[in-house]
């Protein structure tokens, strides 16, 4: 019997549901089943975007003849070409002599692989920016290669802004009856098992998910229609903001996820004493043990986490199989951008920490802890102060984002436009503070941290800024003679001086963590959070000094983003940089002025780099 769903007036659910599916992708376990959606259009013409998985074909069929009455089915529409979604295009070319299949020239070629029949003179080959009417309908067609195959594409709907997604928000698990987002708890009920779905399915594909969703934010959306679990009619800014997050690689929760694979306990058990000291410590913690929890569920909590805990056994002389296997799924699923620490063990031969920081080396954007923690066979006693040094490391590098909860709420959200000119009271934020420095060079953005700018004159409005000469952003200035100025708030948390003050912009970009694109009216970045007022320059004169360079500029826009206070130097280092703990018994060292790193030992050998923060002996003060 058939089983339809109406979405609108002239839309309809005609999918159906498999929760018999031991594996999708014969990968994934999907314990709450799967929706295959299809959506069929009854306009003057009628129209149908994709089909479903062969295991439910003989469900499609009822619902897809009873929708359609006696009307043939005039087009359909294949966004996605994986068999999950296309298993009944055959069926209906067969069905339906004159109905045409409105694809792009990608998934033409992929019809051929798949099916032998000629069906050349059905296809209307669209491409990006096209549209169709199919009579109070018009839909565009939007390239989405990637998400998740190179032939994706997605439709909108002009007449009712509905969005057909393809892959793009879609979730494991059936429909249990109900068919919108808003009819469940989403957040509590569903969210994992999207996220799941996205960092599996689609998460290796950042790039191309943000390319989406620049393209698609320029349209008015009501619906969002995808082909798998629910359709999103309320809140969806919920489910675009986790893709922002996700596809930029950006943690959703600042704790630590530890990772254990452990043959005989003694692994789990300094992964669990570790993740006791965490949690003493106020710190979000959980924990997987990798040979019982399926992969999938793993690699998308490490899409939520911002530190990552491995601890693994050595096992034929190398990582335990199911670490192994896990470390080989996070590759290829792009896992970058977040803190790793590394705990081994080894009766004999201690391998697995080398080898797991190895493969993850590939990763971008990974700040490993400093210190591999190794154990033979159990830990020990006097392990317990590895234990507390990592924890404390780990606490260290955390940011305190949870104490700076409230004044989170007072960051702004707005961006400078061009519109904005010159707010001379925007001159009144600047101290002896902390200001992100920002320039581009062609596609390059960039920035750094910096502790001087000074007004000069009011006529013309000059100041002058010190940028160390060792800062890529200050060979950009040099080059373009452009910047922007974002001045920090008391509220900013370490993350952000961490990341713009911490690691080069040739290695690193520095933005991957900012979902927005906030931008002056010349283009370069600057921060909308942590900031209370933003200046656009340009460089008028340049003096040249041993290690820096100071510019001197004319401000072309100044505009005022909230009312907080800037942070000043004294605060910062009163405030915000961690203190961490010194684990009990650490006698003799010394600690790093900027970043809080700990280096024990008797003599600080004048060449000494600080493994965080990259600074020199000379930030260094005994304990
Ligand atoms: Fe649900 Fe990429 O297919």
């Amino acid at each position: 019997m058939h089983c339809i769903k109406k979405i609108t007036g002239d839309l309809l659910w005609v999918g159906a549901n498999d929760r018999r599916l031991a594996m999708f992708e014969g990968v994934y376990s999907v314990p709450d089943g799967v929706s295959y959606n299809s959506y069929l259009l009854l306009d003057e013409k009628t129209v149908l975007f994709d089909t479903v998985d062969k295991a439910v074909r003989h469900r499609f069929w009822e619902n897809i003849t009873e929708a359609l009455g006696k009307r043939a089915l005039d087009y359909l529409v294949v966004q996605h070409m994986e068999p999950d979604h296309s298993a009944a295009l055959m069926d209906l070319v067969r069905h339906f002599p004159d109905m045409k299949i409105i694809c792009n020239e990608k998934t033409r070629d992929f019809i051929k692989q798949f099916y032998e029949e000629d069906i050349a003179s059905r296809i209307n080959l669209v491409k990006e920016g096209d549209t169709i009417s199919t009579g109070r309908h018009t839909l565009h067609f939007i390239m989405a290669p990637m998400v998740h195959w190179p032939e994706v594409m997605v439709t909108y709907d002009s007449a009712d802004k509905i969005l057909f997604s393809a892959d793009a928000f879609g979730s494991f698990g059936a429909l249990n009856g109900a068919m919108f987002a808003d009819e469940v708890d989403y957040n509590k009920d569903y969210m994992d098992e999207t996220r799941r779905y996205y960092a599996n399915i689609v998460g290796k594909y950042g790039k191309q998910v943000q390319s989406l969703l620049e393209k698609t934010s320029a349209f008015e959306i009501n619906m969002i229609c995808p082909l798998h679990g629910f359709v999103w009619r309320e809140k969806m800014q919920d489910i675009i903001s986790k893709y922002q997050l996700w596809s930029s690689y950006t943690p959703e929760q600042y704790g630590v996820m530890i990772a254990y694979a452990s043959v005989y306990g003694n692994t789990e058990n300094a992964a669990e004493i570790l993740a006791c000291r965490l949690a003493d410590q106020g710190i979000k913690t959980t924990m997987y043990d990798v040979s019982v929890i399926p992969a999938s569920e793993i690699v998308a909590a490490a899409f939520k986490w911002s530190h990552v805990v491995f601890a693994s056994t050595t096992y034929n002389a190398g990582i335990f199989v199911t670490m192994e296997a896990l470390i080989n799924d996070l590759v290829s699923h792009n896992f970058q951008n977040r803190t790793v620490a590394i705990i081994e063990n080894g009766s004999w031969a201690a391998a697995s920490g080398g080898l797991i920081r190895k493969k993850l080396e590939n990763c971008q954007n990974i700040t490993f802890m400093d210190n591999i923690l190794s154990i033979k066979s159990s830990l020990k006693k006097e392990q317990l102060l590895e234990i507390d040094s990592m924890a404390n490391a780990l606490i260290a590098s955390l940011l305190y984002i949870t104490s700076n909860k409230e004044n989170l709420t007072k960051t702004s959200t707005k961006n400078i436009t061009a519109a904005d000119t010159i707010d001379t009271n925007a001159m009144y934020k600047l101290s002896y503070g902390l200001f992100v420095l920002c320039a581009r060079d062609g596609d390059k953005d960039n920035g750094c941290i910096i502790n001087t700018v000074t007004q000069i004159t009011e006529k013309p409005l000059r100041i002058s800024i010190a940028v160390n000469k060792a800062n890529l952003t200050h060979d950009m200035i040099a080059k373009t003679g452009a910047f922007s100025i974002s001045v920090l708030t008391e509220s900013t948390p370490f993350r952000v001086f961490e990341q713009f003050g911490f690691h080069s912009g040739r290695t690193t970009d520095k933005f991957i963590r900012y979902s927005d694109d906030a931008r002056t009216a010349s283009g370069i970045r600057h921060l909308t959070e942590y900031t209370n007022a933003v200046f656009a320059a340009k460089v008028t004169e340049t003096y040249t000094y041993e290690t820096h360079s100071v510019f001197i500029a004319e401000i072309t826009q100044a505009c005022i983003l909230s009312d907080e206070p800037s942070v000043t130097y004294q605060y910062y280092f009163d405030h915000i940089k961690p203190k961490p703990k010194l684990p009990s018994g650490t006698k003799k060292g010394f600690v790093c002025k900027i970043c809080g790193y700990i280096h024990e030992a008797d003599v600080l050998p004048k060449d000494f780099i600080c493994p965080w923060c990259k600074h020199g002996a000379a930030d260094f003060e005994p304990l």
